[in-house]
């Protein structure tokens, strides 16, 4: 392995639950606590849920083993480990290629991504005061309408993703994960509990598990399938590159399924936070990205001790984004360290340094920039278009392909051990998934 011997070492998580709480990390995130509820909201509830559990299963968990193959089987960043994969199995050098659009869609996501998060940050403070907002759309609009204002939280959730990434694996990432993963988890328990309490509970179970299929179209397939991907953290090398750092005896069939089921429920259980307080306060679910920002902001303010649920809401949403900005940073930043292009530190600087420059435009989209708009899409629109709609899909099919029709089956088992359901998921990474993704992937331009 002449290619791996030239690299620098990253090392290696210390535990049997790290690798999956930091993977779990990565994957919940705004795509679970404001993503999926809206989502689901404007996609018919229960059938879009139905359709995103055949997604996760089909497409997603089989995706994610062989990202965790590739990464852990070369213990480097996504573009050497799949450089090291196609020189030892004779393959074409250009499978390199997925790396490097793995390492960009993860740059544009956190740009934007971090816009999001900081607005999160931002109504941690709103929130405590939402007995007394009397207008909460408009609330969103004098947040949003300054474009300081969200540059400045824009800044500061950069700066923290940053910060985390540049101490390391082991006294940055671990060390976060294993702080935020248990909060994380008691927060939303607690939500869900309150929201019980406060809300109407039954109509939220049955607008989430009672399938409406008269809703359902192909824009249901493709917002159910992206969904999966970006739940998920896949197609773009995060998975991958936590692969890394996981130690060889442990399992990584299992660990997949443990860290696709907690993201599955922590969606869900993001729904039954959000929607008993929609129904109960008589908002509509549909409401779209605003659902958490506007609907719930209104729903805290006719609430009981809103002004105490509502900033947990938001810190729960914030140390989500946390954990999940680190893992879209980790992968190039790690890939600049290993080629001793330049220290961790330095590469986390220069790398979010130019992720928060590329956010500007995503900040300045909701008001200096709102009329300007590529291909239809306004900048935040569109950044995510390319990564999610684009770049993501495409990773992930790559991804399959080549574990599926180019790394012979002795090569994985070393790795994944002979599993029972092998056969399967040989199966299913080898046609099923590039093929549904395919599908899905070019009826969008349709
Ligand atoms: N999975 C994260 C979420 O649901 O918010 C977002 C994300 C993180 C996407 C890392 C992609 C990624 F590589």
């Amino acid at each position: 392995m002449k290619i791996k011997e030239s690299l620098k070492t990253h090392g290696q998580w210390v535990g049997k639950w790290t690798f999956i709480l930091a993977a779990t990390g990565s994957a919940v995130g705004l795509g679970n606590i404001w993503g999926f509820p809206y989502k689901a909201g404007t996609n018919g509830g229960g059938a879009f849920v139905l359709i995103y559990l055949a997604c996760i299963l089909i497409v997603g968990l089989p995706i994610m083993m062989s990202e965790i193959f590739l990464g852990r089987r070369s213990g480097t960043s996504p573009v050497n480990a799949l450089r090291i994969a196609a020189h030892d199995t004779n393959s074409s050098q250009s499978w390199r290629f997925v790396g490097w659009s793995g390492l960009a869609a993860g740059i544009f996501i956190l740009s934007f991504y971090s816009v999001i998060a900081g607005i999160c940050i931002n109504y941690i403070f709103i929130a405590a005061q939402s007995s007394e907002i009397v207008n909460s759309a408009e609330k969103f609009n004098e947040v949003t309408s300054s474009p300081y204002n969200l540059l400045f939280w824009h800044s500061l959730f950069i700066f923290l993703t940053a910060f985390i990434v540049s101490l390391g694996i082991k006294s940055g990432i671990e060390r976060m994960v294993k702080i935020l993963m248990p909060m994380l988890g008691f927060l939303l328990i607690f939500m869900v509990i309150s929201s019980a309490i406060n809300g109407d509970f039954n109509k939220a179970i049955e607008f989430l598990f009672a399938p409406d299929f008269d809703q359902v179209n192909s824009q249901t397939f493709l917002s159910a399938m992206g969904q999966a991907f970006f739940s998920l953290s896949l197609g773009m090398g995060s998975i991958m590159a936590y692969g890394a750092y996981m130690p060889k005896d442990e399992n990584i069939v299992s660990t997949s399924f443990s860290v696709g089921s907690l993201d599955t429920l922590v969606a869900i259980l993001a729904g039954l936070a959000i929607f008993p307080i929609i129904f109960a306060f008589n908002m509509e679910p549909n409401s779209g990205p605003g659902l958490v920002f506007i609907s719930i902001l209104t729903a805290f303010n006719q609430m009981e001790f809103g002004n105490f649920l509502g900033p947990i809401f938001f810190i729960l949403l914030t140390i989500a984004a946390l954990s999940s900005s680190i893992s879209l940073l980790e992968p190039s930043v790690a890939y600049f360290a290993e080629k001793q292009i330049l220290s961790r530190k330095s590469s986390a600087i220069a790398i979010s340094l130019f992720a928060w420059t590329l956010g500007i435009g995503s900040a300045l989209s909701f008001n200096l920039l709102s009329d300007f708009y590529i291909y239809d899409r306004n900048f935040l629109d569109f950044m995510d278009f390319i990564a999610n709609q684009i770049l993501l899909p495409l990773g992930g099919m790559l991804i399959a392909i080549f574990v599926g029709w180019f790394i012979p089956d002795n090569l994985i088992k070393e790795e994944t051990g002979d599993f029972a359901l092998f056969k399967l998921w040989k199966f299913f990474i080898k046609f099923v998934a590039p093929t549904a993704v395919f599908i899905i992937f070019v009826s969008q331009f349709i």
